[in-house]
């Protein structure tokens, strides 16, 4: 296993365009938009762990905290723009063939650095997304719509919600959103610590890994924690493919890596890309 950057010769020269490629982030690829990461010592609200938080239970005892954590949330990554690191994974999806990136990351940074939809899973859910806690319904929410649930919440707004206005009739719109099909209490459509993760999306992921050995797997900004990150990232590079870690930190990955960088994904991602679309010239 090597460290060094300079020193690093790929053992098995692939054509870039014929590449097979998994890319798997977490919260360490957004942490230099200036997202805090939920283990590091950014990622407290409030003096509240966020793996506290992001639960059902948590949810149940009282819906306004977790909704208030939130939206401050989603303010923090409408306001953050994506970084080198988003930026390079689009680079690599544009010359790889086959490519899939599984994201444990609630936010939209990968797809607003330009990354293509149908090659994205986004394992955790999506921050922007509200589903009801007892029925089918989900629907997207705008800053607009944030906005005057915070208005509501702090006891000056007495502007209703655009989508629960019908529901909720002549009533001021409560800090706790309720579903305009059945009035249960609406929910940020995220996985939350000990749910299933989203069918559809694991379908996806099993689809692209039972498709084929991959030449490159890249695992970036993640603590692995979850056994299905480290399953799917071993599975990806199985038949002697490449398994670069980029994280600063050993994680329980590290040992499987053929490859560490340990440095931030805004530095490292560019270049490992670089190497890889320049690979032939090796
Ligand atoms: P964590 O907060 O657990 O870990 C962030 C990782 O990023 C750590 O391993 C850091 O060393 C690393 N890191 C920090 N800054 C970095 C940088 N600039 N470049 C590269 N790496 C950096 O976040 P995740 O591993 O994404 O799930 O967490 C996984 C899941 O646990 C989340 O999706 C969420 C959380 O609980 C659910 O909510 C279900």
């Amino acid at each position: 296993m090597l460290a060094s950057h300079q020193s690093w010769k790929w053992p098995r020269v692939v054509d870039a365009t014929k590449m097979r490629v998994l890319v798997i982030t977490g919260a360490g690829v957004s942490a230099e938009s200036g997202i805090p990461t939920f283990r590091g010592k950014d990622g407290f609200w409030r003096k509240l762990n966020p793996a506290e938080l992001a639960t059902p239970e948590a949810f149940a005892r009282d819906p306004q905290l977790v909704w208030e954590w939130y939206r401050e949330r989603r303010q923090r990554i409408r306001n953050a723009q994506p970084n080198a690191a988003h930026e390079a994974i689009v680079k690599l999806v544009r010359h790889a063939n086959e490519f899939l990136l599984i994201t444990q990351n609630v936010d939209d940074l990968h797809a607003r650095a330009g990354f293509p939809k149908e090659k994205m899973v986004q394992i955790h859910g999506d921050i922007f997304v509200s589903k009801c806690s007892r029925c089918d319904f989900s629907q997207r929410d705008d800053d607009q719509d944030d906005r005057q649930y915070q208005e509501g919440a702090a006891g000056f707004g007495v502007r209703r919600s655009r989508r629960c206005g019908t529901a909720l009739k002549a009533r001021t719109c409560p800090p706790t959103p309720k579903c305009p099909a059945c009035d249960a209490l609406m929910r940020p459509g995220v996985v939350w610590f000990g749910e299933q993760l989203p069918w559809n999306e694991l379908q996806r992921v099993e689809t692209f890994l039972d498709g084929g050995a991959c030449d490159v797997v890249v695992v970036a900004g993640t603590t692995a924690t979850f056994g299905y990150i480290i399953d799917w990232a071993l599975r990806g590079s199985r038949d002697h493919g490449e398994l670069i870690e980029v994280n600063p930190e050993e994680t329980s990955l590290s040992r499987f890596a053929t490859r560490l960088i340990r440095e931030p994904a805004a530095t490292a991602l560019p270049r490992l890309v670089d190497d890889l679309t320049n690979r032939n010239a090796l």
